[in-house]
């Protein structure tokens, strides 16, 4: 039986003070599965990213992928197996952009053209035409176009497990809907196993198969994100109560 791709049992993790920024967390993701972490800001969910990919350590429970502890993990091995968005894009800046989307794949020894010809399908569906964009430097890009090479970047080795920290946090709401639904076509034919940061509740329901929420440290509640929207949790209201907001002063 498939028991999940990612496993969290119980993890906690705390600084050398004792302050704990995860507590006690304990979820599963399947394959296949677009896991949403929703949360305020500070709650918790980047940590979390960086325990699934072993740059830190739980101090208490344990993280499982593909069936074994990250910390039994050779943590190289680990990270070539997951595609990683982070927040800051984290653009390495001596690199073209070719080069960036380029990493992974030649790390694990792809021929030249073929890593040439990856890189400029991920240009291509990320909409960065790839003759205006391959051989520019990270500063010669906006924060938004930064952010699709991340993407591709994260894509380029085909990875199974994909961890994405509000990957279109910095683009306008247009390209940021035509993303999200190239994201649910993607998904659809990929079948990635991905854990999806946001603080968006619409970007929430409309790519999670499944909705973790985070306040403080703490699991709150898993749901699909029909029930999320009849969830009783006071924090789930809160989410749910800011789109009602906004869709009450719009009135078409
Ligand atoms: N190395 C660190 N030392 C001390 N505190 C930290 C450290 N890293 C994170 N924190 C704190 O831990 C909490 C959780 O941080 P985290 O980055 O996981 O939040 P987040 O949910 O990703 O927030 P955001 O939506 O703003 O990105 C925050 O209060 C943050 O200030
Ligand atoms: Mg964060």
């Amino acid at each position: 039986m498939d028991n999940g791709v990612i496993q969290c049992h119980r993890v906690s993790y705390r600084l050398g003070d004792g302050r704990a920024l995860v507590s006690d967390l304990s979820f599963t993701v399947g394959r296949g599965e677009t896991l949403v972490l929703l949360g305020r800001s500070g709650s918790g969910k980047t940590t979390t990213l960086k325990l699934i990919n072993r740059l830190l350590e739980p101090t208490a429970g344990e993280v499982w992928v593909e069936g074994r502890a990250t910390t039994a993990w050779d943590p190289i091995r680990l990270r070539r197996r997951i595609g990683y968005v982070i927040q800051e894009v984290g653009l390495m800046p001596h690199l073209t952009v070719e080069e960036n989307v380029g990493l992974v794949p030649r790390l694990e020894g792809w021929k030249p053209e073929r890593v040439r010809t990856r890189v400029r399908e991920l240009l291509n569906l990320m909409g960065l035409d790839p003759s205006e964009f391959a051989r520019r430097w990270p500063h010669q890009l906006s924060g938004g176009q930064r952010q699709r090479v991340g993407v591709a970047r994260a894509l380029a080795a085909d990875p199974p497990v994909l961890l994405l920290d509000e990957p279109f946090g910095a683009l306008d709401p247009v390209t940021r809907a035509e993303l999200q639904r190239e994201f649910r076509r993607l998904q659809e034919q990929l079948q990635k196993t991905v854990v999806f940061v946001t603080h968006d509740v619409r970007e929430a329901l409309l790519l999670g198969t499944r909705i973790a929420l985070v306040a403080d440290g703490r699991l709150v509640a898993v749901h699909s994100p029909a029930e999320f929207l009849r969830a009783q949790e006071p924090e789930v209201a809160a989410f749910v109560s800011a789109l009602r907001g906004w869709q009450e002063k719009i009135t078409f």
